[in-house]
């Protein structure tokens, strides 16, 4: 028997610009639909994990709250697999951003708690390992093991040894600005993984977002490779919309907007009929996400933070993947 391990880790969130909705596979958590994301600098978690023998049962403390940990626990069970050890853990872990509310906080919380683990057992794992430990938290977690531009794969094997994510550009290789404007800072009542199920199950487009989402990655991808910013803002946009539209035909319809919202998806586009260089995107969530070019962030913020019921924004770059803070 050894004695408590631990290491820290931070990662950060990251929004989605081809989204991931629904699954293959809900208990191996495997995506229905490949998706690609920026990972954001100035919104991260950052997570503590300590292995003791003298503990029971794991423990988290969510930003200094106890909260639940049956999903925490799957994924230490399996790094404590690969580890060979069955300590339980002491999780300790904050969001400096507000949690469940449509601000991926699920994606930083998964892949720190990841990385933090591996670290703290002393595990070598490879950023595909860690990418596709992370999905079995949270499908979206895959992709924040990384930073700048990421891709999650579907994955075709029953297994989903082959569902990760991997990095399409470094964050520095084409800088580009997130401006997010938060409308209501409450966690939501429905969570993204409820939204897709219901989504899956009662939406008549269903089986069409799932058709298209091929298409729309790889236009993506396009527009990434050619740095070519309004390409990709008007398929960010659009792919979002697709994903609301989709939401808005559950059954029952499951609206996440707010008029705030709608007000600031529509000041982004008044910005953009002016000639600013912007577009928006949006999670399962009220905040909306202004993307644009460094040097238009400043005009966005300010005007994004005069729309009425906005409560405040939050700029940002995009950031690095998942790393140990502290072994
Ligand atoms: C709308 O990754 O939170 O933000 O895998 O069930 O934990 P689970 O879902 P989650 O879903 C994120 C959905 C989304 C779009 C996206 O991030 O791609």
């Amino acid at each position: 028997m050894c004695a408590s391990m631990s290491a820290a880790a931070r990662a950060h969130s990251n929004i989605a610009l081809i989204k991931y909705g629904g699954k293959r596979d809900a208990k191996l958590n495997l995506p229905a639909v490949g998706s690609i994301s920026v990972t954001l600098n100035d919104l991260y978690t950052d997570t503590r994990v300590t292995f003791a023998p003298a503990l029971t049962a794991d423990r988290l403390l969510l930003d200094d709250h106890p909260a639940d940990t049956r999903r925490l626990s799957h994924v230490l069970d399996l790094i404590r697999t690969r580890a060979g050890c069955d300590y339980r853990a002491a999780v300790e872990s904050h969001n400096n951003f507000p949690t469940g509310a449509g601000l991926a906080s699920s994606a930083s919380g998964f892949a720190a708690l990841v990385v933090a683990a591996c670290a703290a057992f002393d595990l070598q794992l490879d950023n595909r390992e860690l990418s596709t430990l992370a999905r079995q938290g949270s499908g979206s977690a895959a992709r924040s093991v990384f930073g700048g531009y990421a891709e999650m794969q579907r994955g075709t094997a029953d297994d989903g040894h082959d569902a990760y994510a991997g990095s399409l550009l470094n964050a520095n290789d084409w800088p580009l600005a997130v401006v997010v404007a938060v409308t209501h800072d409450k966690a939501k009542t429905v969570d993204s993984r409820a939204g897709m199920g219901a989504t899956a199950a009662s939406s008549p487009f269903y089986p069409l977002w799932v058709e298209q989402a091929e298409t729309d990655l790889q236009a993506m991808r396009e527009a990434i490779a050619a740095r070519d910013f309004h390409a990709l803002g008007d398929l960010a946009e659009h792919n979002c919309l697709k994903m609301h539209a989709l939401m808005l035909s559950n059954r029952p319809a499951l609206v996440y907007w707010n008029p705030a919202t709608v007000a600031a998806m529509q000041a982004i586009r008044a910005l953009r009929s002016q000639g600013i260089a912007v577009y928006f995107t949006i999670d399962a969530g009220p905040q909306v996400k202004a993307l644009c070019p460094p040097e238009a962030s400043a005009t966005v913020a300010r005007t994004l933070a005069n729309v009425p019921g906005v409560e405040r924004v939050i700029p940002t770059r995009l950031g690095p993947g998942a790393h140990v803070i502290d072994a």
